[in-house]
């Protein structure tokens, strides 16, 4: 949402300076019944199967108050000025990533107007047109919040959309392709299997043959491995996720990779992450693998992860040139690369495995380097399962 839209809300809910000035002046009022309204909306969410399920535990439920406790005195109080709707998307995308349905916003919204609607009445008990003002201001307020964090859902969900629709259409040409490589591929292969035995058999010991024998079957490799990212890429199933710990799993991940790069590893090691390994494998191995050659195999990679708001983030740094700024909005894009070499199907793959945890990968600003941010969801705790 941008600064035309967020004027356009407000006219159409008619919120003036005045009513900021008006809810900032109730704010003192109200301000004693905070946690008492905090508490409704907590005790409601809990009695909610559904929006109980979205939440990971009792960590997450502290973190949650205290949040919806700034949140709250931010409405409020102001200013509603276009950082505070930057801060409200925010929000708003922390809601579509937990995966909460968007109609938890419209009745928890609703519960919150209520609540602070029931201490109108004890606001200047006589000045009955101040309250009048005080209902419409709340009013306005809650509508302009819920619009906000609804464009975030309908943001995200679009570029979702999108992006699925194109790996969609290349998946389909991808796995079409694959399958049509892969038997001619074979031949080769095993031709040259043949014809190496062949040159055994016959005795003869040519440099040159050889070495055209190495080359052919390295490139044969190559394909292969573009072949199986391609039909990686085709292929939509659902993570199978496990609970694993963390530094183990990372560990085993850089410890079986073919290209060797160095990598400097911060993980705690009760640290968990509940993933699916095998998927892990191949995210991390592509990003090892761009990190190496945007180092030219020099330098040092740096992988560090924590727990990270009900869930674990992983963060993959390397001491490479970085991404350029015109490219950083299209790294993700399948077929886009920057490599003379490049499928541009490593980072889309990545995406796509991350998205289908219920998780986040994105390239974040660095001082140095090209840095991932990844990051996996909790499953949710079984029940008489504490962390
Ligand atoms: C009017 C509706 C709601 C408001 C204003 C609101 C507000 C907030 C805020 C301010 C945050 C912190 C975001 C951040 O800074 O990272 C948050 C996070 C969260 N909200 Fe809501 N929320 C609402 C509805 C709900 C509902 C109905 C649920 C149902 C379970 C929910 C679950 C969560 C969870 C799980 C988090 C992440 C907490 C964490 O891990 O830090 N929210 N919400």
């Amino acid at each position: 949402m941008d600064a035309d839209q967020f004027e356009g809300i407000r006219r159409y809910v008619a919120f003036d300076a005045d009513a900021s000035a008006t809810l900032a002046d109730f704010y003192t009022h109200v301000a004693p019944h905070v946690p008492d309204i905090i508490e409704d909306f907590y005790a409601t969410i809990e009695s909610d199967p559904e929006a109980r399920a979205v939440i990971s535990g009792p960590e997450q439920v502290t973190r949650l108050k205290r949040s919806l406790e700034q949140w709250l005195i931010g409405a409020l109080r102001g200013p509603h000025d276009l950082s505070y709707v930057a801060n409200r998307k925010r929000i708003g995308l922390v809601h579509v990533r937990i995966n909460l349905q968007q109609r938890f916003m419209l009745t928890a919204m609703n519960r919150i107007r209520l609540r602070l609607e029931e201490h109108v009445a004890d606001f200047h008990s006589n000045d009955h047109e101040l309250q009048r003002r005080v209902r419409r201001a709340l009013n306005q307020l809650c509508d302009i919040e819920l619009a906000i964090m609804l464009d975030a859902y309908h943001e995200y969900l679009s570029e979702r959309i999108r992006s699925a629709e194109r790996l969609a259409t290349i998946g389909q040409l991808a796995a079409t392709i694959g399958h049509e490589l892969r038997n001619p591929l074979g031949i080769i292969e095993s031709s040259l299997f043949l014809m190496k035995q062949r040159s055994a058999k016959l005795g003869l010991n040519d440099e040159q043959l050889e070495k055209h024998h190495e080359k052919i079957q390295k490139q044969v490799l190559t394909c292969s491995k573009i072949i199986a990212n391609l039909l990686d890429l085709a292929r939509d199933r659902p993570p199978k996720r496990r609970r694993e710990q963390a530094r183990v799993a990372i560990q085993r991940v850089i410890d079986e990779l073919s290209s060797k790069v160095e990598v400097q590893l911060t993980v705690a090691p009760e640290l968990t992450l509940d993933v699916d390994l095998d998927e892990l494998s191949l995210v991390l191995s592509n990003l090892l693998s761009n990190a190496s050659d945007a180092m030219g195999g020099k330098g040092t990679v740096h992988i560090s992860a924590e727990r990270f708001k009900g869930g674990t983030e992983i963060v993959v740094q390397d001491e490479g040139p970085g991404v350029p700024p015109e490219v950083r909005d299209r790294v993700f894009d399948a077929l886009f690369t920057t490599k003379a070499r490049g499928t541009g199907l490593g980072l889309a793959l990545c995406r796509r495995i991350v998205h289908a945890h219920g998780g986040e990968l994105e390239l974040v600003a660095s001082r140095e380097g090209a840095c991932f941010r990844l990051w996996f969801p909790e499953l949710p705790e079984e029940p008489g399962t504490a962390r």
